[in-house]
């Protein structure tokens, strides 16, 4: 008895002093469980340690999503009897919202699984979705139902959101709608927007959010990869009114990202290296764009840790290599507690302020800005960054406030912000965002999905310019179209003949002629290219090279003669372009100095020495296998070693010749035998296909696959080399001419390939 009431008194004493402040006292977990779900602590039962909850998928912590325990050793929020805390089933906002319309069921409240649909009162159609379920991330599936009938106003009706309340009923050139979420909703998105002359609304429709709704990641890389697109690429289609078509003009300038990452307390300790590797994968994925930018890479928490200095690329004295090296080797020890956005912020303007000093008045306006955060916003020093966002504003709106301006400079501006955590700070982040169009405020629970979020970003590129773009892996082997997203069958029907081939625009196919025997027609051709609007493509016409004469040299020993074994298959329809469909680079065109990164006036000889350089080049060509292709790894012997590679020639079928130059012109190169490596050897129906070389995500056809000094293997298969074995393609360098008078040739709708003047 007498030692229980020594405790209580000692324990009361004890909370007596942490409440002064003088002793640290560590939290307790004691009615700390939550009924459904569990929770984790960022750092014990400390002081500052989180208490985040988790529930199942589809189920949210009520009424809190975290805890923090504070120096005195309680929890803030406190743990209140009459509110237990529990897992409650995700909702989603009211789609009773719409208009001129019904919502069917119609109920007080909608939650995740719960499906809903529409109908318009008659005279309204409706655009949008007919039905959509509520996800378990807080959202609906599919598009705002928008019931409207034909006003002749100039703009369509915008809708309005579930759970929003817009404002503005009048859709003529310059009105406004504006747009609040109803009730404990927050708004995410352009609350308001204005109708402009072209028919489009400024901006992108709002989407009202619950503390318990995020963006999937599937969502952010599709949103977040439309947004960044076009910042990214160098050339912008624009209408030519005169002619009626578009056109593509290059844009100017430079590109400066800067990026910046919370690894304050507040983030979980796992997610430094998982932000760390995202960063990574997005600078590599930006890599495969045809710019080049120069970035700004920092981590912070009350400090600042730079990684990268954007003042060292204006310097030339870093490099997208030496970034990744320093990134994928920055560690952080001991760090302080505390968060100071505002204090990055004003980094990136003072770095913007040298760029200007640098670039003078003039050369800054053609500086692009992309400002990308990562954080919970839960900044407690430094104050808002607000004035400073609004002092970057000014700087690259060069100090001019008029309307007329600020909308000409707005592309010059990006604010992308990742809120990514367990309990966000909404108010404080949403207002930070800066840009035109697109999304740019993302809500993520974790950053461990990030990585794979922004490998996907590339796919919902559509983008014409960037030739050879294309997955490192593909995590399923049957789907190889992601790898290489430009290979093509070719099959001649009377012939049975089967070739590979590449896709070198969205309308040609480069293939060998051999591929072909006299009398062949269009009709009798099929080129199989899923691009998911059907396998098989219509072909329209082929047009072999016009040197090329299998018999030419029957009279000096050689009964088949390959030189200029190089054909264009022209398609009926375009090809649909994206993530698996998307044409190869191919020598001598401007689309090719660009994924080769060559600056300025770049000429065919420069990307020779770039991709056929060595003595040795290493080279891949496909072979198909089954329902998928094979990889195979050659060497060209180039320089020296080229005369003991072609002498093989002679050991072939129907060669009778004693000088093997007389078959195998300078337009080949060869591959294959056992040194310095043994190399894949072609098989029969490997003949046509690209050789090529990757060039870090973009990949550049240099050859094709033309003949070989012996039969090893007929229909496919990766099968090696022997001694004696050589196969001779087609150098393309060689082949220009014929490529650039179909391909550079400005017939279609939209130019095609651009070949370097020389
Ligand atoms: C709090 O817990 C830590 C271990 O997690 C311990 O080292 C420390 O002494 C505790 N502090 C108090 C005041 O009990
Ligand atoms: C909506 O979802 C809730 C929770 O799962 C369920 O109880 C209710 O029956 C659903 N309503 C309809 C109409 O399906
Ligand atoms: C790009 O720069 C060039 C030369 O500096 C200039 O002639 C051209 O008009 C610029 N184009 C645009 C779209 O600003
Ligand atoms: C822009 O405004 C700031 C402050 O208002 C001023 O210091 C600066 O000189 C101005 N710059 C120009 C180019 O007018
Ligand atoms: C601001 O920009 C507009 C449009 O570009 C221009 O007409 C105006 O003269 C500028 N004002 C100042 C103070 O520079
Ligand atoms: C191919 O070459 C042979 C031998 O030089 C010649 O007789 C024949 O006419 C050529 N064929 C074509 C289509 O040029």
């Amino acid at each position: 008895m007498g030692i229980s009431v020594h405790w209580s008194w000692l324990a009361a004493l004890s909370c007596l002093l942490c409440m002064a402040g003088e002793v640290q006292c560590n939290c307790t977990e004691t009615n700390m469980a939550m009924a459904g779900g569990d929770y984790k602590l960022t750092n014990k039962l400390e002081r500052g340690s989180i208490l985040v909850y988790h529930c199942p998928e589809g189920y949210y912590p009520y009424p809190h999503l975290a805890r923090v325990c504070q120096p005195n050793g309680r929890w803030n929020p406190s743990p209140k009897r009459f509110s237990p805390q529990r897992c409650r089933l995700v909702e989603c906002p009211d789609p009773n919202v719409m208009e001129n319309g019904n919502v069917i069921p119609p109920q007080e409240k909608y939650f995740v699984g719960n499906e809903t649909t529409y109908d318009c009162y008659s005279g309204y159609t409706l655009r949008g979705s007919t039905t959509r379920q509520c996800l378990p991330n807080g959202k609906w599936s599919g598009s705002t139902p928008i019931c409207s009938r034909d006003s002749g106003d100039n703009c369509p009706d915008p809708g309005i959101p579930a759970g929003a309340s817009r404002t503005g009923n009048i859709f003529g050139i310059d009105d406004t709608v504006k747009y609040t979420c109803n009730g404990n909703l927050f708004l995410v998105g352009s609350s308001e927007r204005v109708c402009q002359e072209n028919g489009q609304w400024t901006g992108k429709e709002p989407a009202c959010y619950y503390k318990h709704t995020y963006d999937t990641s599937l969502e952010v890389s599709e949103a977040f990869g439309s947004a960044i697109k076009d910042s990214l690429t160098t050339l912008e289609s624009v209408d030519d009114t005169q002619e009626g078509r578009k056109i593509r003009i290059s844009k100017n300038g430079t590109l400066n990202i800067y990026i910046a990452v919370d690894i304050s307390a507040s983030i979980e300790e796992k997610h430094f290296k998982n932000a760390r590797d995202a960063v990574l994968k997005l600078i590599t994925k930006i890599s495969s764009f045809s710019v080049t930018p120069n970035y700004e890479i920092v981590f912070f928490s009350s400090d600042v840790y730079e990684v990268v200095n954007i003042l060292d690329f204006l310097d030339g004295k870093a490099s997208l290599i030496s970034v990744m090296e320093k990134l994928s080797t920055f560690t952080i020890g001991e760090k302080n507690a505390g968060t100071d956005l505002n204090t990055v912020f004003k980094i990136f303007l003072d770095r913007m302020a040298f760029i200007k000093r640098r670039a003078g008045e003039e050369g800054f306006k053609e500086h692009r800005h992309v400002l990308i955060f990562f954080t919970d916003g839960a900044y407690n020093m430094g104050g808002s960054p607000l004035p400073t966002v609004e002092r970057i504003k000014n700087m690259v709106y060069m100090n001019n406030t008029s309307d007329q301006q600020k909308q000409s400079r707005e592309e010059y501006l990006d604010i992308y912000v990742f809120a990514i955590g367990t309990v966000i700070f909404d108010d404080d982040l949403h207002p930070l965002t800066v840009g035109k169009d697109g999304k740019h405020y993302f809500r993520m629970r974790d950053i461990e999905n990030l990585q794979d979020t922004f490998d996907e970003i590339i796919d919902e590129e559509e983008v014409k310019g960037l030739c050879g773009l294309h997955k490192e892996y593909s995590p399923d082997k049957t789907n190889f179209r992601k790898m290489f997203p430009w290979v093509a069958f070719v099959i001649v029907q009377v012939t049975k003949n089967r070739c590979l081939g590449s896709l070198v625009t969205p309308r040609f196919i480069l293939t060998a002629a051999h591929c072909f025997k006299f009398g062949d027609t269009p009709e009798h051709v099929t080129v199989e290219l899923d691009d998911g609007d059907g396998r098989v493509k219509r072909v329209k016409t082929f047009m072999l090279h016009p040197k090329y004469n299998i018999s030419a040299k029957v009279d000096q020993g050689v009964k088949e003669f390959y030189d200029f074994d190089v054909a264009l298959i022209q398609l009926e329809e375009d090809v649909k372009i994206s993530a698996e469909a998307r044409p190869i680079c191919i020598p001598c065109t401007q689309e090719t100095s660009n994924a080769l990164k060559l600056v300025g006036d770049s000429t065919c000889k420069q990307q020779e020495e770039h991709l056929l350089k060595d003595q040795i080049e290493r080279l891949n060509f496909l072979t198909r296998k089954r329902e998928t292709v094979g990889l195979k790894d050659v060497h060209a012997k180039l320089g020296d070693n080229r005369d003991e590679c072609i002498k093989h020639a002679l050991t072939a079928k129907g060669i009778t010749t004693k000088d093997e130059r007389v078959a195998v012109t300078d337009n080949f190169l060869c591959t294959g035998g056992l040194s310095p490596q043994r190399d894949h050897i072609a098989c029969t129906g490997d003949s046509g296909g690209a050789v090529f070389k990757n060039y870090e995500l973009r990949t550049i056809q240099v050859a094709l696959v033309s003949w070989g000094s012996k039969e090893m293997c007929i229909g496919g298969g990766v099968v090696e080399s022997d001694r004696l074995s050589r196969d001779f393609h087609i150098n393309l360098f060689k082949v220009i001419p014929f490529l650039k008078s179909i391909l550079g040739n400005d017939l279609n709708e939209y130019a095609p390939l651009t070949f370097l003047e020389n």
